[in-house]
């Protein structure tokens, strides 16, 4: 269930359509939600009708086209266009995902839907107010903690160590696994949610961090941890195909055994 952080005493009106131009043969029509800070106007959902002959493949190249040729005013984030970014993720066709991973064709029918990450205040348009995401990531302090004196060259890591990185480190913060979790939606300020827990098991398992014990003193909380109930919308939706729910429980597994 998708639901969008609205205006108070607001509700989604019907917006503007744009009609494919030209004589376009093969089409897709996209339904986006619109809102902007400034004008006090409802939210909008606003249909723009692409030719998909002169389109990339990609949801984000039908977005990039329409605020390129049709509609300037509309906001998103996007920035590798390959998925390594993370910034592009929305909601997309009811399920969040990367917007420049989606293929358009992927899709039946003649109509998408696109909305920003559900559950999150909306800056503007497609564009989710990330702010307390990326605050709750600086609070497991995501960098090496050790007390071993600095190496003359690299910190050394066995094949053995370094594997135990993999399905971990590849995640690109996009926030899709949070903003899909029932739990995150109404805990988001207390629960740290699957995106940062999964970052945490990837310092946990670091054979170089020597913060093993205060990482899992900070992690030892009713909100930050717990409020995991194994839904797995995180795993189901990961574009990166990661495993946030096997790092939580792998987590607490960690709690019970110490
Ligand atoms: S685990 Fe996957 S869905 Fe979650 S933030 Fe990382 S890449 Fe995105
Ligand atoms: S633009 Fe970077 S992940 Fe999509």
């Amino acid at each position: 269930m998708v639901e969008l952080a609205l205006p108070k005493n607001s509700k989604i009106a019907t917006g503007k359509a744009w009609p494919a131009m030209g004589e376009a043969k093969r089409t897709k029509t996209f339904k986006i939600y619109r809102y902007s800070p400034d004008d006090g106007a409802n939210p909008s959902w606003d249909t723009y009708t692409v030719d998909l002959d002169e389109c990339g493949p990609m949801v984000l190249d039908a977005l990039i086209k329409i605020k390129n040729e049709i509609d300037p005013t509309i906001a998103f984030r996007r920035s590798c266009r390959e998925g390594v970014c993370g910034s592009c993720a929305m909601n997309i066709g009811g399920r969040n995902t990367l917007a420049c991973t989606k293929g358009i064709d992927e899709f039946k029918g003649g109509t998408i839907t696109i909305s920003p990450l559900p559950h999150m205040p909306v800056v503007r348009d497609l564009v989710p107010d990330l702010s307390n995401f990326y605050e709750q990531y600086a609070s497991i302090e995501p960098w090496l903690q050790t007390t071993t004196p600095e190496p003359e060259t690299e910190w050394k890591q066995s094949p053995e160590d370094r594997s135990k990185l993999d399905g971990f480190y590849e995640c690109i913060l996009c926030a899709s696994c949070s903003t899909s979790c029932p739990s995150y939606w109404w805990n988001g300020d207390r629960y740290l949610g699957p995106a940062v827990l999964l970052q945490a098991y990837r310092w946990l398992v670091d054979s170089r961090d020597e913060s093993k014990e205060a990482r899992l003193d900070q992690l030892e909380d009713p909100f930050k941890l717990y409020r995991c109930h194994t839904i797995m919308n995180c795993t189901n939706v990961c574009p990166k195909g990661l495993n946030p729910a096997k790092a939580i429980a792998d987590i607490k597994s960690m709690m019970v055994a110490r």
